[in-house]
């Protein structure tokens, strides 16, 4: 291989067809002057030289019937190689500088003098230094070697993992799921479809090494909570957010809890009493009474203390680490919207008063419960109280530009809409061009991973498979009916 030109960030490599390198790859320029530079391979084309379509013709006169002749100088294998030869794009990552990384480069490689190669992952982890104090292996890179991520980069992190349909994002958000509650981790997954609570078996339907450590919340049975517990303020901010109550109800509301404060009885069924005894005009009165069956419909609002959630107990009682699923595809979306309240709510209390640990948030379609500004909103106070969220979305724009920006960690599958590829390729941590050319050629089960994870060095990772029943619960009609012949021979 060899340098052909440079323009901006970008180094154009010259390679032959023998040498096996592939997009995502990184490689090491040594011109023996500078220090070295490290590369990372985005895209390749073909190289279109001037002599190029002499040589072609050329060629083509080779094996033409009049000018058949035998080639003893192999002069057609070399016409061969000058038509296959490639050109590398690729993006400057940094140069090794006494065998520390940095990512500033401020010369020219010898184009006379330089060789280059593919460096491996190991090779570059070890020039970088990179130790994984909580090591979680994403899968494997192009190279077959094993991609491991820190736990710690994820800690204290915004992440995203996006992609098409059945691209395997749910996959990778349960790996990572799985791997931060081995380590010890709390994680609250708002699980919209349910799929989640497959990591409590194995693949032969037995209990898995972390089933344990996961408690799968239903509505109506175990994820209930009591006002009490709730508290003046969860309940204030439940209907101002959740339930659009206007500010003169939720006034009232307040007034109404004062007196359940004072009766010392706090609870939904003296809610409903006080709400028909209150004062009120009778548009009040209406707002009052329809949120409160907004509540109540909701499935998740207990009257009796043994019965509610209480966040600090939950995670007393997994003391190596737990994932608590809320399982939420059954659930109306201004019920999702009470619950993802309740949660946000509730755990800024807590970690206020230093009652819990810093929590993980792990958020299947955020969009479908509360619209981005709430998000933008929330993401950059909830960072500061300990609580670190990964959105898992099909939809790039349901999130904005600011949280692409915002994001330490970002993991990129495939997608076929260029809209989307572009939205992304101008808000993430990386230059726009590694991510358009990178993601568009990405088969599913394959991503690019960005960010603070994988220390600024973008890499094509093969998701690994989990010793789970990880299924993603996509009901189709032709499954559930069986296959037609059955039909038939049943009937
Ligand atoms: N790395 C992997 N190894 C093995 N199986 C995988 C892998 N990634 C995904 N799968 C399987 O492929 C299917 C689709 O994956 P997944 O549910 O993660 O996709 P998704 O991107 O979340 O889709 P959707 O947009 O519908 O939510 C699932 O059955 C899943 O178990
Ligand atoms: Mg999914």
């Amino acid at each position: 291989m060899k340098v052909l030109s440079k323009k901006g960030d970008e180094i154009q490599i010259l390679a032959l067809s023998g040498d096996k390198i592939e997009k995502g790859d990184y490689l090491i320029i040594d011109d023996g002057i500078n220090p070295r530079m490290i590369v990372q391979v985005f895209d390749e084309t073909y190289l279109d030289s001037t002599g190029i379509d002499e040589e072609i013709l050329r060629d083509e006169l080779f094996t033409a019937d009049k000018m058949r002749v035998i080639d003893p100088d192999r002069l057609q294998t070399i016409s061969y190689m000058i038509r296959d030869a490639r050109i590398l794009r690729s993006k400057i990552r940094g140069t090794v500088i006494s065998g520390k990384f940095n990512p500033e480069i401020g010369w020219l490689p010898s184009r006379a003098q330089s060789s280059i190669r593919r460096i491996s992952q190991k090779e570059l982890n070890g020039l970088f230094e990179i130790m994984a104090s909580h090591p979680i292996v994403l899968g494997k890179n192009a190279g077959q070697e094993e991609v491991i991520v820190d736990a710690a980069d994820i800690d204290g992190s915004l992440s995203i993992i996006t992609g098409r349909k059945e691209s395997g994002k749910s996959h990778l958000a349960k790996l990572l799921l799985s791997e931060l509650v081995r380590h010890g981790a709390y994680v609250f997954v708002l699980d919209l479809n349910n799929e989640y609570s497959g990591l409590a078996s194995d693949e032969s339907g037995n209990p898995s090494d972390i089933s344990d450590r996961l408690k799968i919340l239903e509505p109506g049975s175990n994820m209930l909570f009591t006002l009490k517990y709730l508290g003046k303020r969860v309940l204030s901010e439940i209907l101002t957010h959740a339930l659009d109550t206007p500010s003169i109800t939720v006034r009232e509301y307040m007034k109404i809890w004062d007196q359940m404060n004072e009766e010392g009885d706090i609870s939904i069924r003296n809610l409903y009493s006080k709400i028909n005894t209150v004062k009120v005009n009778d548009m009040v009165r209406d707002a009052l009474i329809s949120r409160y069956y907004s509540m109540l419909s909701t499935r998740i609002f207990a009257n009796s203390d043994v019965m509610g959630i209480d966040f600090k107990a939950l995670i007393g009682k997994h003391p190596n680490g737990g994932g608590f699923l809320f399982s939420m595809a059954k659930m109306s979306p201004m019920a999702r919207r009470v619950l993802v309240q309740i949660l946000l709510s509730k755990l800024v209390d807590l970690l206020e008063n230093e009652d819990i640990p810093p929590v993980f948030i792990f958020a299947e379609e955020a969009h479908l419960y509360f619209e981005h500004t709430y998000w933008e909103d929330a993401l950059t106070r909830m960072r500061h109280f300990g609580i670190f969220f990964t959105f898992i979305t099909n939809q790039p724009d349901s999130l904005n530009a600011t949280v692409y920006r915002q994001a330490d960690n970002v993991f990129l599958f495939n997608f076929i809409n260029e809209k989307d590829l572009e939205m992304i390729a101008q808000s993430s941590r990386i230059d726009g061009e590694t991510v358009r050319e990178l993601v568009r050629s990405l088969p599913s089960r394959k991503c690019l991973a960005i960010g603070k994870a994988v220390k600024d060095l973008p890499v094509i990772v093969k998701v690994r498979e989990l010793p789970y029943n990880t299924r993603g619960r996509t009901k189709k009609f032709f499954t559930l009916k069986g296959s037609p012949d059955a039909e038939i021979k049943a009937g």
